[in-house]
C-alpha cells in the first residue's frame, strides 16, 4: 500500500521526537513492504522565523491532501509575547479547523512497568485504561466574538463558548461508539450546573443515549471529574467533553501514565475504527518542552505511539499498529527509561537510543 504522510515537526522537542516516529514509519516500509511518501513542512515558530507566518497555505494544503499528518509540537519562549499578532499555536488551531478533525482521541493507559515512576500510589493506578474524547474544533478556542476592544475602563477581552447541537452530537457519537467497542461506559463531562453550552451538551447526550443501549451513560461535572481522575481513575472507560475541559483534563490524566511523554493522540473527522482509512492528524499530547529541546533526551514514545494510532485509524494497518505497540511495551518491560520516566539512581537513555531500542524490539517481535 502507498500512503502520503505530511510530517510537521514544529518547535522545541517536536522535530526530535517526530524523527523517531518517522523512523518507525520507515520500519513499516522495510518490514511490511508499504510505501510512505513523506512530505515535510515548517510549522509554528519555525515557520514564523523562516516564512513570517505560523502556517503557509501550501503547508496547510499539504496536510489536507495527505492520508495522515504526523505532527510534533509548536510554541516556545521565543514567540511567547502575548501582545504579538501571531503565535506558533495558531498553526495548530488553523490546521485542526481546516482538516475538520473535531474528535481528539487521547488514550491514557497505565503501563504496569511505569507505576514506580508515577507520583501517585500504585494501588490508585491499578487497572487504569481510559480514553478521553475531546471536542477539538469548537467552543472557547474558536467561537466568535473573540478579541480585544478599548473601553473607558481599559482594554476589554472576550472569548466565546458557543456550540450548536450538530457539533455536540457528532462528538458525543464518537464517545458512544468508542464506549460500545470498549467496556461500555461513557462519562459525559460538562458544567451543566452553570453553563448554557453544557446544558445543551447534557440534553443532547440524553437524547442520543437510547440509540446506544449497550452503553451506560453518566454525566459528570468537570470539577468533580478532575477530582475523580486522581482519586479513582480506574472507574472511567470513555470520557467525552468539550474543547477546553478536554485540554485541561487530558494534561491531568497524563499524570496517571507517569509522564506526558508516553501519550499519543489522534484527531479525526469521524468515528475511529480499527482498520479504518479516514484521514487523521496524529500528535503526542506533550508540548515543545523548551527546557530540554536540542538535548536529545526527550521521550519519543508519544510520537511513536501516535504512529501506531495512525496505522490503525488512517492507514488500515491494524497488525502493524499492534506490532509497534508491542515494541514499546517490550522496551518498557525490559526496563529502559528516558529521563522523564526514569526512577532515581537509574541511568536514562536518550531520544534516539529509545527509538533504536523500540525498533530492535519490533524487529525481534515480528
Ligand atoms: C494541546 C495543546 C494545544 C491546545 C495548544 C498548544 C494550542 O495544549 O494539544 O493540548 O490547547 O489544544
Ligand atoms: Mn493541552
Amino acid at each position: 500500500m502507498e500512503f502520503k504522510i505530511a510530517v510537521l515537526g514544529g518547535d522545541g522537542i517536536g522535530p526530535e521526537v517526530t524523527a523517531q516516529g518517522v523512523m518507525v514509519l520507515k520500519a513499516l516500509e522495510r518490514l511490511y513492504g508499504h510505501r510512505f511518501d513523506l512530505e515535510y513542512g515548517d510549522v509554528g515558530g519555525a515557520s514564523m522565523d523562516n516564512h513570517g507566518t505560523p502556517l503557509l497555505p501550501e503547508v496547510r494544503d499539504l496536510a489536507a491532501s495527505a492520508d495522515a499528518v504526523l505532527f510534533g509540537a509548536v510554541g516556545g519562549p521565543k514567540w511567547d509575547d502575548p501582545s504579538a499578532s501571531q503565535h506558533p499555536e495558531d498553526a495548530l488551531l488553523q490546521l485542526r479547523a481546516h482538516l475538520g478533525v473535531f474528535a481528539n482521541i487521547r488514550p491514557v493507559k497505565v503501563y504496569q512497568w511505569l507505576a514506580d515512576s508515577s507520583v501517585l500510589k500504585p494501588a490508585v493506578l491499578e487497572g487504569v485504561d481510559l480514553v478521553v474524547v475531546r471536542e477539538l474544533t469548537g467552543g472557547l478556542y474558536y467561537a466568535q466574538p473573540k478579541g480585544r476592544t478599548q473601553t473607558p475602563q481599559g482594554i476589554s477581552a472576550v472569548d466565546t463558548m458557543r456550540y450548536n447541537e450538530e457539533e455536540i452530537e457528532r462528538v458525543l457519537r464518537v464517545g458512544f461508539e468508542l464506549a460500545r467497542s470498549r467496556r461500555g461506559r461513557l462519562a459525559s463531562v460538562d458544567k451543566a450546573n452553570v453553563l448554557e453550552c453544557s446544558r445543551l451538551w447534557r440534553q443532547t447526550a440524553i437524547r442520543l443515549a437510547p440509540e446506544y443501549p449497550e452503553v451506560e451513560l453518566e454525566h459528570v461535572l468537570v470539577d468533580s471529574c478532575a477530582m475523580q481522575l486522581i482519586q479513582q481513575p480506574s472507574r472511567f472507560d470513555v470520557i467525552v467533553t468539550e474543547n477546553t475541559f478536554g485540554d485541561i483534563l487530558t494534561d491531568e490524566a497524563s499524570v496517571l501514565a507517569a509522564s506526558m511523554g508516553v501519550l499519543p493522540s489522534a484527531s479525526l473527522a469521524g468515528v475511529p475504527r480499527s482498520g479504518g482509512t479516514i484521514p487523521g492528524f496524529y500528535e503526542p499530547i506533550h508540548g515543545t518542552a523548551p527546557d530540554i529541546a536540542g538535548k536529545g533526551i526527550a521521550n519519543p514514545i508519544g510520537s511513536i505511539l501516535s504512529v501506531a494510532m495512525m496505522a490503525r485509524y488512517s492507514l488500515g494497518l491494524t497488525e502493524e499498529a499492534a506490532w509497534v505497540e508491542r515494541g514499546v511495551e517490550q522496551v518498557l518491560a525490559d526496563g529502559y527509561r528516558t529521563a522523564d520516566i526514569a526512577v532515581a539512581g537509574a541511568s536514562p537513555v536518550g531520544t534516539e537510543e529509545m527509538g533504536g531500542l523500540i525498533l530492535a524490539a519490533m524487529e525481534r517481535g515480528r
